[in-house]
């Protein structure tokens, strides 16, 4: 064979043996199952436990949201109690709905999502009432999974109502449940996640010979682990780095300390990030905050949805802002709810000023204590100082809203629009009757209710001319034997 074609020959070889090893380590597809059947009696709610919010979002969205980090192949959810309701609150998510009906256990559940799934998968199983568990976490099981099954454990203090890992000269054999535990298994503090991954096939087999021969006539899952070890399949056991993201909410307590763990990891990364927060243990991001440098956070801070705060941006303590932007070096003074709300750089808000959808505040606006606005949007330096409405209008720059002025944007029926351009002064206890428009540089004066367009540069009245009586007498009392005599609690009384 000519030199250069065995050179050929050889390379090609390699290539296909190089392949062939690429192939048997590169890792099988994966699918997750997320088990969130369970009846959840102990929320003793109306609201099915997978939909109970923490940190403003379901439980099982929670679940839902780490296993697409996972960009697996298939996410399956077993669901049952209130179906209607878990699937119509997360009818959005991409995942493969499967009903289990009646409810017989972990194992029963997996059950039915397995049919739908390869066997060349290998299968994650998540709980949907296990919200907290990270993706790194996940990352680290599948990666220390060998052939069989990666298990997740976690070491509690007080295990009660878990699963005991069972190992003996340090290898794991079995999962015993609490309500089937002797003294001994109880004293173990080595407890199940409930989070493994096994491959689908060896799983399907498994759980086709599951028994309910326990003192819960439930199908365990736990029990694929006592299988496995029976056939000699490798069980790697994996102790998670924290307990807070593998434990379970099964009533409202834990609920409340996961929200709390929640807080924690969430003020923790953005103090990091710069922000100063005057107590972590304070302050509730229910969504996603994004936010410049030397931000100030006081205490009982609640950020929901989408929320943008600016270099320098700070927020008095008691504020609500959902879904808004707010722009650098503006200052929330105590106690305001912002939604839905784009405020410029440089304003003063509040204290207890109200901001509602689609309003939208440009630089150096400044609105004052008791303020409403509305579907509004305010030009640069515009004052709202004290006591107004302002509802479906637009102003201009500079203007000034005097104390007690109330656009009144409503007849009964329909919504109206008013527009108020640049320098304009509302008096005190003015009402602006909409649809109106009010001139450029206008005034307006105190206690005048307008009804028509109010021409530009001069000022606009609208109230009863100040008048004085003369020899008005006050009225005086009558005598007092003239009075009529009142009847109360028995006792005759005059007044
Ligand atoms: C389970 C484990 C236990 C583990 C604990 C961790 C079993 C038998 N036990 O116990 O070892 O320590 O989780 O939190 O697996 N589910 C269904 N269908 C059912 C039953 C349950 O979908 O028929 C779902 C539930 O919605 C829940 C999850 O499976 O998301 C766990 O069920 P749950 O009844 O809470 O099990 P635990 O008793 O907590
Ligand atoms: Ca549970």
């Amino acid at each position: 064979m000519p030199k250069v074609a065995a050179l050929h020959k050889a390379a090609a070889k390699a290539a296909r043996r190089r392949s062939r090893a690429a192939a048997s380590s590169s890792p099988a597809p994966l699918s997750v199952v997320i088990l969130a059947a369970g009846e959840g009696k102990r929320m003793k709610s109306a609201l099915p436990k997978v939909l109970q919010p923490l940190a403003g979002r379901p439980l099982l969205k929670h679940v839902i949201d780490t296993a697409r980090e996972l960009e697996p192949a298939a996410i399956h959810v077993v669901h049952g109690t209130g179906a209607d309701a878990v699937r119509a609150a997360l009818a959005d998510e991409p995942v493969r709905w499967t009903l289990q009906e009646p409810r017989l256990g972990t194992g029963h559940a997996l059950g039915k999502a397995l049919p739908h799934i390869p066997d060349s998968h290998v299968v994650l199983v998540l709980y949907g009432d296990v919200p907290l568990i990270s993706r790194a976490t996940l990352t680290r099981l599948l990666a220390a999974r060998r052939t069989g099954i990666a298990l997740l454990t976690m070491r509690l203090d007080d295990p009660q109502g878990y699963g005991r890992v069972v190992r003996a000269r340090g290898v794991v054999r079995r999962i015993v449940e609490e309500a089937d535990a002797s003294a001994a298994h109880r004293a173990i503090r080595e407890c199940n996640t409930g989070i493994l991954a096994a491959p689908a096939r060896l799983l399907r087999r498994w759980l086709k010979v599951l028994s309910n021969d326990n003192a819960q006539r439930e199908y365990y899952l736990t029990d694929v682990i006592a299988r496995a070890v029976a056939e000699r399949v490798p069980v790697t056991p994996l102790p998670a780095a924290s307990a807070s993201e593998t434990l379970g909410v099964n009533d409202k307590a834990q609920l409340a300390q996961l929200e709390a763990a929640w807080r924690e990891r969430t003020a923790r990364r953005l103090m990091l990030a710069g922000v100063t927060v005057a107590d972590p243990a304070r302050l509730d991001v229910r969504g996603e905050l994004t936010h410049g440098a030397d931000v100030f956070l006081d205490v009982n801070v609640v950020l929901e949805g989408r929320v943008t705060l600016g270099d320098g941006v700070r927020v008095g303590p008691g504020c609500l802002i959902r879904d808004s932007e707010i722009g650098a070096h503006t200052e929330v003074f105590a106690h305001c709810v912002v939604d839905q709300t784009v405020i410029g750089p440089n304003c003063n808000i509040g204290p207890f000023a109200r901001f509602r959808p689609r309003s939208a505040l440009a630089a150096g606006v400044h609105t004052g204590n008791f303020v409403e606005v509305k579907n509004a949007a305010l030009g640069a330096d515009s004052k709202a100082n004290h006591l107004a409405y302002v509802g479906d209008a637009r102003l201009g720059a500079r203007v000034n809203i005097g104390a007690g002025t109330i656009i009144a944007n409503y007849d009964g029926a329909n919504k109206h629009r008013t527009v108020i351009e640049d320098d304009v002064h509302t008096g005190s206890n003015s009402v602006l009757v909409a649809p109106i428009t009010v001139g450029a540089g206008a005034t307006i004066g105190a206690g005048s209710t307008v009804t028509h367009e109010v021409p530009a540069g001069k000022l606009t009245l609208a109230r009863a001319r100040q008048s004085t009586i003369e020899g008005w007498q006050r009225p005086c009392k009558r005598p007092a034997a003239q009075a009529e005599p009142v009847e109360h609690s028995g006792v005759k009384q005059t007044k």
